[in-house]
């Protein structure tokens, strides 16, 4: 079927107050038009032509190779920007799809039950309404007695009567394409800023129903925020609320305990396994994914994290990171970037790990900084412990082996080994290899107790000669 579908997204979005294209402003963390194009792909739209203007290069950027673009040079008017946008399809198009660029949360279903409506009943144009308690801001839709779709006044233009009307037009049209292109020439531009309107096509439409095919007709929705346009920033605030809502209830209704939704903000592509319980001031984003089990929260921050089940995170961030099953991080405690905690590791009270990988019921409990280490399994990190993997110009690595107890306030200068069972002292300053099985300490950290003369079959030695 040849259709096509144009986004409008010229305008400044002047209430906005701000320099940003509103198309450009987010809701949790997606763009408005990431989220107008994700929709419109998923009613079979994977190229829209979008209409760009004011800052038409952050918008071309933002969309990428997933759109065409048409510029609107001077921005006069929805009707004057689907002008520009038809004189771009070829001719053979029979039928457009016509959404404006702050309409974020429209779902792809509905859009394609508007296409599917102008299908089977052949109508000039296909609206999308929903009756609102607050009307502020929308065009609204005029019905005659018999009910049908006569017309949509802006605001400025309504009667005293009109004002009373709650049906809104919500900012989606499917056209009839060669009646569309009919009519734009015939648009006429209002006072005071002289714009033309998109939404005057529909009394054109209404003008030529016949008893066979309707002029117009209507998808109309109900469920309220989720359709609304983003005009300002408290509109954007909203609709935001509004999206988190919707996912904080999917996730409840699959059995994750949220404690605080008000509280709570989880992005839509995180996955969080059921009898996991969110306490209140928790942020989730990213491709974070969640095991059984878990307790996150109150006030975690999470980013990009893989969270086996049974884990614990109060009060931390942890961002790109693994945890295995059985995790405590926080409270106060950072995960940073590439690290990877492994079963029942605890780190806790102003701990920061930073690209290192630490083995099974790893412990760290007094801040702490492990950066750039391997670290093997039951490995005790004393409070204060630090890891100075910096020398100034490059990072080095230290790696810390199975069941080495590291003592309070040792700094640990990289690159450094500290062999399997080994010890340090608190306040050590560790500059050179130790040997597993012995103890250092000291400034800097000398043999205090020799590890136990290995075994030419053991395998620190074959290690060593390797
Ligand atoms: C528009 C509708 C109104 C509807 C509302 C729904 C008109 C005249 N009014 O009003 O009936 O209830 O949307 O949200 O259409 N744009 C351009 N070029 C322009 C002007 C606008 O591309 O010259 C784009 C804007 O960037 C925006 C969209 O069109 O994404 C809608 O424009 P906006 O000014 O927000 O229209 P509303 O006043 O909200
Ligand atoms: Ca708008």
């Amino acid at each position: 079927m040849n259709e096509a579908a144009l986004v409008l997204a010229a305008g400044k979005g002047t209430r906005m107050r701000s320099r940003l294209p509103k198309v450009l402003h987010r809701l949790a963390g997606i763009t408005m038009l990431a989220r107008v194009l994700r929709a419109l792909d998923g009613a079979g739209f994977a190229r829209p032509t979008i209409i760009v203007g004011y800052g038409a290069e952050l918008v071309r950027q933002e969309a990428g190779e997933s759109a065409l673009y048409v510029v609107q040079d001077q921005q006069l008017g929805t009707g004057h920007a689907v002008r520009i946008g038809m004189d771009s399809l070829p001719a053979e198009v029979q039928r457009v799809l016509v959404v404006n660029g702050d309409e974020p949360l429209l779902p792809s279903q509905t859009l394609r039950q508007m296409l599917d409506l102008q299908q089977q009943t052949g109508a000039r144009a296909v609206l999308l309404t929903t009756h609102l308690a607050k009307t502020r801001g929308f065009g609204r839709v005029i019905r005659n007695q018999g009910g049908e779709l006569i017309a949509l006044m802006q605001e400025s233009d309504l009667s005293p009567e009109q004002q009373t009307i709650d049906e809104v037009n919500l900012g989606a049209y499917v056209f009839d394409a060669p009646f569309l292109r009919a009519c734009l020439g015939r648009l006429a531009p209002h006072p005071p800023k002289g714009e033309y309107y998109v939404t005057d096509v529909v009394a054109m439409a209404a003008e030529v129903t016949e008893i066979e095919r309707p002029g117009t007709a209507a998808v109309t929705v109900f469920g309220g925020a989720e359709v609304l346009g983003i005009n300002d920033l408290v509109q954007l605030e909203e609709a935001t609320q509004a999206l988190y809502r919707r996912t904080n209830h999917r996730f409840m209704a699959s059995g994750v305990t949220i404690v605080n939704g008000a509280s709570t903000f989880i992005g839509e592509e995180v996955e969080i396994e059921a009898d996991t319980v969110i306490e209140p001031g928790t942020t989730i984003t990213g491709q974070t994914r969640i095991g059984r089990g878990c307790v996150i929260g109150p006030h975690a921050y999470l980013s990009d994290a893989r969270v086996g089940e049974g884990c614990r995170i109060v009060a931390s961030t942890v961002e790109d990171s693994t945890l295995e099953d059985g995790v405590a991080v926080g409270p106060y405690s950072h995960v940073r970037g590439g690290s990877h905690l492994g079963r029942g590791a605890s780190i806790g009270n102003f701990a920061e790990i930073n690209r290192s990988a630490v083995g099974s019921r790893y412990k760290m409990h007094h801040f702490s900084y492990m950066g750039d280490a391997v670290v093997g399994s039951e490995v005790n990190i004393g409070a204060g412990t630090v890891t100075c993997n910096f020398d100034g110009s490059a990072k080095h690595r230290t790696t810390i082996e199975d069941g080495a107890f590291i003592g309070s306030d040792t700094m640990l200068r990289a690159p450094v080994t500290i062999g399997k069972g080994a010890s340090t002292g608190a306040g050590s300053v560790v500059t050179r290899d130790v040997p597993p099985g012995s103890t250092v300490a000291g400034v800097p950290a000398r043999i205090m107790k020799e590890g136990p003369t290995p075994t030419p079959d053991s395998d620190e030695q074959l290690r060593r000669e390797g």
